[in-house]
């Protein structure tokens, strides 16, 4: 019997009704058979990376890098600030990128995906992700991409997307990033 195929997913806002968390719940109920997908929650006062303490990260970085390791393939879900990343997940990707040449990311396969209130969906949020992913020597799975716009309009009072066409994305999306994943591990 084939195992498990494991994906670890992280979402870059701490905000309580965050949509791209909301995202990320959805991504969960939309994987191929097979495959599940853990969420990694990035909240538990993970302090601003500090390279003086590179070598002795905090608890919760080093279990992090392990899960990361761990992994089968990633999922980062990202919101829009200020035209980039948000801090909170661009901090987590400097901890667990160092120090240098124990980069837990290094030859994994991942998938980007966004929500946003404006009208791109976090188009330029995700090109600086993987414009990180670059550096970073992490398989990024081009197309399709899932650019969530207008996100207040498109998730329900219990936070599942309504956007039916987002949804079959997604799905083409975690499916995609399942076979990367196997041609790069065959
Ligand atoms: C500091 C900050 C900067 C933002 N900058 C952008 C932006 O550049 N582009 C955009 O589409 N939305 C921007 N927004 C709005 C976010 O899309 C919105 O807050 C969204 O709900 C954040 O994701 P979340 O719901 O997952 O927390 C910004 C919000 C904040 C708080």
């Amino acid at each position: 019997m084939e195992r498990t195929f494991r994906i670890l997913g992280m979402a870059g806002s701490l905000r309580a009704q965050s949509f791209n968390r909301a995202l990320l719940q959805e991504a969960t109920r939309l994987v191929p058979k097979g495959v599940v997908l853990e969420i990694v929650e990035l909240d538990g006062g993970i302090p601003g990376f500090n390279q003086d303490e590179e070598t002795n990260p905090p608890p919760k970085i080093v279990e992090l890098k392990q899960q990361v390791r761990q992994a089968d393939a990633l999922l980062f879900v990202t919101p829009e600030y200020n035209y980039s990343v948000p801090g909170v997940l661009k901090n987590v990707i400097d901890w667990v990128s160092r120090p240098y040449g124990d980069n837990a990311f290094s030859g994994k396969a991942a998938a980007v995906m966004g929500a946003s209130i404006g009208a791109i969906g976090t188009a330029r949020a995700q090109y600086h992700l993987r414009q990180m992913f670059v550096f970073l020597d992490v398989h990024v799975v081009n197309q399709p991409e899932v650019m969530v716009a207008d996100a207040h309009e498109k998730f329900d009072e219990q936070g599942k997307l309504k956007d039916e066409t987002a949804r079959e994305l997604i799905g083409q999306l975690l499916q995609k990033l399942v076979s990367l994943a196997k041609q790069l591990n065959a």
